[in-house]
C-alpha cells in the first residue's frame, strides 16, 4: 500500500503537522492511534542512514545516534514543562509509563484514582489502592479527592505519614471530557500527596505543562501524539525513580556488575529504567512532533478542533436514534472525542458497516475503560428512557488533518441508519 499525504486540511497548515493518510479513507479513530505527522516521518527518514547503536558505540554513526536520543529526551522534557531535576524516561507507551511508576512507588504508598480511568491507570496500582466513584462533574471530583485524602491522612495517624499518589487522567478516552488537573493537583499538594497525570488523550489536543500544573508525574504515548515508532514517556520527580528497583534489569541500567550473581549496583537517572537498546526512532519521532507543536499556533489548532467537535456533537444531537455518552454534562470542556450509541443497532455491526460501506474508521467496544463505559451506557439508557441501546458503544475522535467533510460523511452515514 502506498502512503501519501492527505490533501490540505482544516486543522493544520501545510507543513510538519500535516498527517499521512490514504486518500479515500476517513480516519476518525485518533484516540486509539493518531496518524503519523510529517515531522515524525521526516525526522525518522533523515536519521535512518545514520542508524546505529545508542550509548554503545564510539563510531561516528553511534555518536550521532546517542546525541539524537539524548536531544530527543531534552526536547520532550522541555515540551512537557519538566523541572530541571525531573527525569524523562522513555517507555513504550502510557501503559508502560504508568506500570513503571507503579513499580517505583515507595513501600506503603497508597494510590488514589477514580473509577472513570482507562485500564492503564486502573490496573497497575497495588492492592490497597483507593478507587473513588466517578463524579458527576469536575467540582465533584475535586471535593471527592479532598475528602478521600483527608481521610487517608487521618487514618495514617499522627507522625506516621505514608506516601500517597493521586493518579488521574487529563482527558477521558471515552467522553473526551477534560479533568480539572490543576485543581486536583492543588488538593493533592494541600494533603502532601503526589499526583500523576495520564496525559495520553490530553497531550495530543492541548499544551500540558508539568510545572504550570504543579504535578509530579506525567505519562504520554507517542503513537497518540502523531509519532508512531513506539515510544512513550514518563516524566517526573527523580527521588522515587532513583530509589526504585530498575523497571527492567539488564545492560545500560547498571554502574557496576561483579562476578557474584547478585553483585550489581544500578545506575540512577533515566537509564536506570531503560535497560536494553533503546527505541531511538520512537524517541526522535516523538521529539520531532513536540518541536512542531511547540512552533505551531496551538490556540488556532484548538479553536479549529473545537469547531469540528461542535459540528460532530451537534450533528449527533440532531439524530434521534443516536445517543451521546457523557459523564460531566453537555457543556463540560472536552477534547476531540465523542462516544455514542445507535439505538437498536449493535455497535460492532455499525463500526463494520461504516468501514465497509463508507470507508470510515471508528472504534467500537468499551474502550479499555470498562467500568466507566458500562456506567455511561446505563446512564444514557436512563437519560433517554430507551430500552434499545446496545451493550457497547462507538467512538469517533478527531485531530490534525480532520475536516468538516470527514465529520459530515460520518453524520450522513449515521443518519442513513435510522
Ligand atoms: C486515557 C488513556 N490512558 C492510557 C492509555 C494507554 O495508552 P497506550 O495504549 O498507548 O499505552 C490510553 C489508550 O487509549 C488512554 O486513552
Amino acid at each position: 500500500m502506498t502512503l501519501t499525504l492527505t490533501p490540505p486540511t482544516t486543522l493544520a497548515p501545510a507543513g510538519p503537522l500535516d498527517v499521512l493518510g490514504v486518500p479515500g479513507q476517513i480516519n476518525l479513530d485518533y484516540a486509539a492511534s493518531a496518524p503519523c505527522a510529517r515531522a515524525a516521518a521526516d525526522a525518522v527518514a533523515a536519521l535512518l542512514p545514520w542508524y546505529a547503536s545508542v550509548h554503545r558505540g564510539a563510531g561516528a554513526l553511534s555518536r550521532r545516534c546517542t546525541l539524537a536520543y539524548e536531544r530527543a529526551r531534552q526536547t520532550v522534557g522541555d515540551f512537557l514543562g519538566t523541572r530541571p531535576d525531573d527525569h524523562v524516561v522513555f517507555t513504550r507507551n502510557t501503559t508502560d509509563a504508568l506500570n513503571l511508576l507503579a513499580r517505583a512507588l515507595p513501600a506503603g504508598a497508597t494510590v488514589v484514582t477514580f473509577g472513570g480511568e482507562h485500564h492503564a491507570n486502573l490496573l497497575p496500582w497495588p492492592r490497597g489502592s483507593v478507587r473513588l466513584p466517578v463524579p458527576a462533574d469536575a467540582a465533584g471530583a475535586v471535593r471527592a479527592l479532598d475528602a478521600a485524602l483527608g481521610e487517608l491522612r487521618r487514618g495514617n495517624g499522627p507522625g506516621r505519614e505514608l506516601p500517597v499518589l493521586v493518579a488521574v487522567t487529563g482527558a477521558s478516552n471515552v467522553t473526551g471530557e477534560r479533568w480539572p488537573v490543576a485543581e486536583l493537583a492543588r488538593v493533592a499538594r494541600r494533603h502532601r500527596a503526589r499526583i500523576a497525570v495520564d496525559a495520553a488523550q490530553l497531550a495530543p489536543h492541548a499544551p500540558v505543562d508539568v510545572r504550570a500544573l504543579d504535578i509530579d508525574y506525567l505519562a504520554v504515548s507517542g503513537h497518540k501524539l502523531y509519532a508512531p515508532f513506539g515510544a512513550g514517556v514518563l516524566v517526573g520527580r527523580a527521588d522515587w525513580l532513583d530509589a526504585a528497583p530498575p523497571y527492567l534489569a539488564g545492560g545500560g541500567a547498571t554502574s557496576h556488575v561483579g562476578a557474584a550473581t547478585h553483585d550489581v549496583r544500578w545506575t540512577t537517572g533515566p537509564a536506570r529504567h531503560e535497560a536494553g537498546t533503546p527505541n531511538l526512532l520512537g524517541a526522535v519521532a516523538l521529539a520531532a512532533v513536540c518541536d512542531a507543536l511547540a512552533a505551531a499556533d496551538r490556540g488556532a489548532l484548538h479553536d479549529a478542533e473545537q469547531a469540528l467537535l461542535a459540528r460532530l456533537r451537534d450533528g449527533i444531537g440532531a439524530l434521534p436514534h443516536v445517543v451521546e455518552l457523557r459523564t460531566f454534562g453537555p457543556d463540560a470542556p472536552r477534547v476531540g472525542i465523542v462516544s455514542f450509541v445507535v439505538a437498536g443497532r449493535e455497535s460492532d455491526e455499525v463500526a463494520a458497516h461504516l468501514a465497509r460501506h463508507h470507508d470510515i474508521g471508528v472504534r467500537d467496544g468499551l474502550f479499555c475503560a470498562h467500568p466507566l463505559a458500562r456506567r455511561l451506557l446505563a446512564e444514557a439508557a436512563a437519560r433517554t428512557g430507551r430500552r434499545d441501546l446496545p451493550p457497547t458503544a462507538l467512538r469517533a475522535s478527531i485531530g490534525l488533518g480532520s475536516t468538516a467533510q470527514h465529520v459530515d460523511r460520518l453524520l450522513a452515514a449515521l443518519a442513513a441508519l435510522a
